[in-house]
């Protein structure tokens, strides 16, 4: 039977979009991120018979169960839960998937962003962005993906010394090309993540805050050229760098190509390479992928621009 709260949904079924985004940008650990022109779409519809419906199409589709361990139902149903105090429901998700899985392209987030957005506009936006960014870092830890596939655009995130979470969204100056090469292999963030040193040398830490800081004054001012020192860094890829083979090499090929730089998406495997927005991104692309090939790697590559508008809804 349908509770009070379901009875006066104005519409119970909603379809949102969420980029793919790119997290740590080089020196930007656990920090910066952008979203990119490539989506997720998933259609939720509130339902009277408690339970979950599933159907996958694309990424996932073979392994994606209907449980409320699956962070498209879960991230609902804790806004849901939140708001009309656990009302129950059944929730039926129809998910068009291209954004890959365990790649660094930022697939969780998308789910977990999914959810949220959804519930929140199918209750009558209750909750504004800032708290659905709250509860999204919440379940994914930190915000460096979330900020950006709620918001769109290139963003910084950051807890504050009370541990709040807060973002901020920068105008890229220049427009970019980013040029996503992605390994047939997948990586889990937490084995990523299981790589990283507890400490690092004072002077790499100087290393990335002032490349970060650099990153930031050329994005904001359109110097491209600085990015292939800005994107330099020393926290995470020099610890990461054998888990994706050939790294190194990819990364040659894509400057070779006339990228500007590239980096490990996220925790990986993807590599993403920074470029001027008049390269020719098939040719990055196809030079990245030769290099993953050539260690015995299979690879494809997305030819993407910076997503500017995050989540939203699509449908009604
Ligand atoms: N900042 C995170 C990491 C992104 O590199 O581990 C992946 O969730």
């Amino acid at each position: 039977m349908e509770g009070a709260y379901q009875a006066a949904l104005p519409a119970k079924k909603i379809t949102v979009r969420v980029p793919a985004t790119s997290a740590n940008c080089g020196p930007g650990f656990d920090c910066m991120g952008l979203a990119l022109t490539y989506y997720n779409i998933t259609t939720y519809e509130v339902t009277d018979e408690p339970g979950f419906k599933l159907q996958v199409r694309g990424e996932g589709a073979d392994t994606l169960k209907p449980h409320g361990r699956n962070l498209a139902f879960a991230s609902f149903l804790r806004l849901w839960n939140k708001y009309t105090g656990g009302e129950r429901i059944g929730l039926k998700a129809e998910m068009v998937n291209n954004i890959p899985l365990s790649r660094g392209l930022g697939s969780s987030s998308s789910a977990i962003v999914a959810g949220l957005y959804a519930a929140n506009k199918i209750l009558g936006s209750p909750y504004d962005k800032e708290t659905l960014l709250a509860m999204a870092t919440e379940i994914e830890g930190h915000p460096d993906n979330v900020a950006p596939a709620l918001y769109g655009g290139f963003v910084v995130g950051y807890k504050d010394a009370e541990g709040e979470v807060h973002s901020l969204k920068l105008k890229i100056a220049a427009p970019l090309k980013f040029i996503a090469a992605v390994p047939e292999r997948k990586l889990s963030t937490a084995l990523a993540r299981q790589a990283l040193p507890k400490t690092v040398p004072h002077a790499d830490a100087v290393f990335n805050s002032s490349h970060a800081a650099l990153l930031t004054a050329a994005l904001l001012s359109g110097r491209g050229e600085l990015l292939g020192e800005a994107l330099k860094d020393k926290l995470h890829q020099p610890y990461r760098a054998h888990l994706i083979p050939g790294l190194q090499k990819v990364f040659d090929a894509a400057q070779k190509a006339g990228a500007y730089q590239a980096i490990i998406s996220g925790a990986g495997s993807t590599v993403l390479a920074y470029a001027p927005a008049a390269a020719d991104g098939a040719a990055i692309g196809e030079a990245m992928c030769a290099a993953f090939r050539a260690e015995g790697e299979a690879c494809r590559y997305h030819v993407l621009s910076l997503d500017e508008e995050g989540a939203k809804a699509i449908e009604p």
